[in-house]
């Protein structure tokens, strides 16, 4: 069975190179006037060593005295070659016949190897389609997966089957393309010619194909196990390099360069582990097919030679002669077919790690008639959400309603299920049970994208990419104007800062926004949901980084922003959202209590309590 699934994984990447029509014709229209031409010459050794050695049979020459009919084959070859052939030694003697056959030599291998050239152009067109559709469908798939994907897998991992996987498809598989057409035909060819010679000599060098073939797919399936743990361990080694740069600050806060350098040295050991236990059965497949090819070249002298020593054979001399060389050429497509065939191993290896990428189900949706959600028209409500993220419920039955325009508040303790709820509204997980409607209609029967568009998000970490102000603030957006991005910045109050940059909006702000401090960093994030102005507003501690004074400011201008959106907003200081229509108390993963400001400081619960504890 993992023959057959190797066969589907090896056809699944070829695939990729879609429509075949326009490689396939050319690609063995090319191949095969290559293994003619090249077979030219070596079928006409033996006129040649007869020439040389004055053995030509004249009769032979004679037959040859009409043309022969068109046909795409070695004989037709052959045989137009000893028409010409009988007529120039006819009306030239031998050495314009010695002539003729170097000249025949001379173009036949011209255009062989121009043939050789148009054919591998045909091939890298097709490896470059492959691996570019790779990249494609591979990298959209992760952009179509839910957050979830991304905390459950690690990061390096993700990024080596993206990069080095479909490298290794491309050197690897790609590449034997080659060795899967031609490599076979010239053995063909060569075979037939030598089946011509020789039926019993050509029978006996095949007996050892199965032999070496053997051997060869024994230690390939061994290597295709090795190739994979190679990449899982160069994928863990991205990973540490990535937290490694990522987290470099806090590594030298804590003096863990030493704990962060053992880690990596014992990955990159185990990586490098299993490369050398690729190579000890990658380096094999040369040197045996080789051996056992010698190992045959030796035994056809011994049987055939004898043979011709004791006149027994159906060869001449030069005939023998003839096949020793056209055989020892099988040897050299033979060694290149089993060296593909170990490297294959490695690009199926790879090949599988990306498909198993590509076949992940996506766990968040849209159904195949899912309809476009344009506005909102009343409300966006929960009702008797619970979601977990593993067994363990973090939501348990939550229901709230946010009529349109409206400004709901989440508050509550650390860790009780504030953000998870936000991250539900979007659709960046499902809720288990229970469900967030839009104007009483259930967000999994929208379009994603509509749903989404309608909505926008200021997380609690601020997520910035390394590009200018403009286009971090404009990210998604597809044409805008400088006065518009401005316009968006001001509301945020982060056009000041902005101006004071370098290089004012085309300032880059460096990786994940680094350049800027962390409270600049929120104050983009606001910019560019204000610059999306969506009718829905989810607002996770938007300013929580700010100081006393600039978050009075950008409040007020989210305020603003407020009127007449549906907003969800979540803050720990509640001073900042005592103006809420509807302020909802979440405690380990429940409502515990609803209502405004005035209510629930009237109620005296933990809403009062907290916001007494912050007014000291
Ligand atoms: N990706 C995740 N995988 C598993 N568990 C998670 C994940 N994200 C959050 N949790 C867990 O879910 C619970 C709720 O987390 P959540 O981030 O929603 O809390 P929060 O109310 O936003 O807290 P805070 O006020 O500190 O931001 C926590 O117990 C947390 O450990
Ligand atoms: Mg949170």
């Amino acid at each position: 069975m993992p023959k057959f699934q190797s066969m589907n994984t090896y056809l699944r990447i070829l695939s990729h190179a879609r429509p075949f029509s326009v490689f396939l014709p050319q690609y063995i229209m090319y191949t095969i006037l290559y293994v003619l031409f090249s077979l030219v010459n070596f079928s006409i050794l033996i006129p040649l060593l007869e020439v040389l050695f004055d053995q030509v049979a004249s009769e032979k020459m004679s037959t040859a005295s009409t043309l022969p009919e068109f046909s795409i084959s070695v004989d037709y070859l052959k045989d137009v070659f000893y028409h010409y052939f009988g007529i120039t030694i006819r009306d030239f003697g031998r050495r314009g016949a010695l002539q003729y056959v170097c000249a025949v030599i001379v173009a036949s291998v011209f255009l062989a190897n121009l043939f050789r050239y148009l054919s591998a152009i045909v091939l890298a067109k097709f490896r470059i389609r492959v691996v570019t559709n790779l990249r494609n469908s591979i990298y959209q798939k992760l952009n179509s997966f839910h957050i979830g994907y991304f905390t459950e897998q690690r990061k390096g991992d993700i990024v080596s089957r993206v990069t080095t996987d479909i490298l290794e498809v491309e050197r690897s598989v790609v590449s034997t393309l080659k060795v899967l057409f031609k490599e076979p035909a010239l053995i063909i060819g060569f075979f037939g010619i030598l089946f011509t010679m020789s039926f019993e000599l050509t029978l006996y060098t095949m007996l050892l194909l199965p032999v070496s073939g053997g051997i060869i797919s024994y230690l390939a399936k061994r290597l295709k196990r090795n190739a994979t743990m190679s990449q899982e361990s160069l994928g863990r080694i991205n990973a540490i390099i990535d937290e490694t740069l990522t987290g470099m600050r806090i590594i030298k806060a804590f003096t863990a360069s030493a704990f962060m350098v053992d880690k990596f040295e014992k990955e990159v050991k185990n990586y490098g582990r299993q490369n050398m236990s690729i190579a000890t059965k990658f380096e094999l497949a040369g040197p045996i097919s080789e051996f056992l090819g010698i190992f045959a070249v030796a035994g056809l002298l011994l049987i055939g030679g004898s043979m011709v020593l004791d006149n027994q054979s159906s060869l001449s001399a030069s005939e023998f002669i003839a096949f020793i060389i056209i055989f020892s050429q099988i040897l050299n497509p033979a060694k290149a077919i089993s060296n593909a065939f170990s490297n294959i191993q490695r690009g199926l290896a790879s090949a599988e790690r990306v498909f198993s990428v590509i076949d992940t189900p996506v766990a968040v949706n849209e159904t195949a008639d899912a309809r476009t959600l344009n506005e909102v028209k009343e409300a966006l409500s929960l009702e008797h959400v619970s979601f977990g993220y593993d067994k363990e419920e973090v939501i348990k039955d939550v229901s709230f309603t946010v009529a349109k325009g409206k400004t709901l508040a989440l508050v509550g303790p650390s860790g009780g299920g504030k953000s998870t709820l936000a991250d539900l509204i979007p659709r960046f997980y499902d809720p288990t049970q229970g469900s967030v409607k839009i104007d009483g209609i259930d967000v999994r029967e929208f379009k994603l994208e509509s749903l989404r568009r309608l909505m926008g998000v200021v997380t609690q970490e601020s997520i910035l990419f390394n590009d200018s102000v403009f286009n971090n603030i404009a990210f998604g957006v597809p044409t805008v104007s400088l006065d518009k991005v401005q316009e968006a910045a001001m509301v945020a109050n982060a056009h000041e800062f902005i101006m004071a940059l370098p290089d004012g909006y085309d300032t880059n702000i460096g990786d994940r926004g680094l350049k800027l401090s962390g409270g600049q960093r929120q104050r983009l994030s606001i910019a560019r949901a204000v610059l999306k102005n969506p009718p829905i507003l989810i607002l996770d501690e938007a300013t929580s980084a700010l100081d006393s004074e600039s978050e009075h400011l950008v409040q007020e201008a989210l305020t603003n922003l407020m009127q007449n959106r549906t907003s969800i907003v979540i803050a720990h200081r509640l001073s900042t959202i005592q103006n809420a229509d509807e302020i909802v108390v979440i405690q380990e993963g429940q409502v515990i209590e609803q209502g405004t400001h005035q209510q629930l400081m009237e109620t005296g619960g933990v809403y009062r309590k907290l916001t007494q504890m912050q007014s000291f």
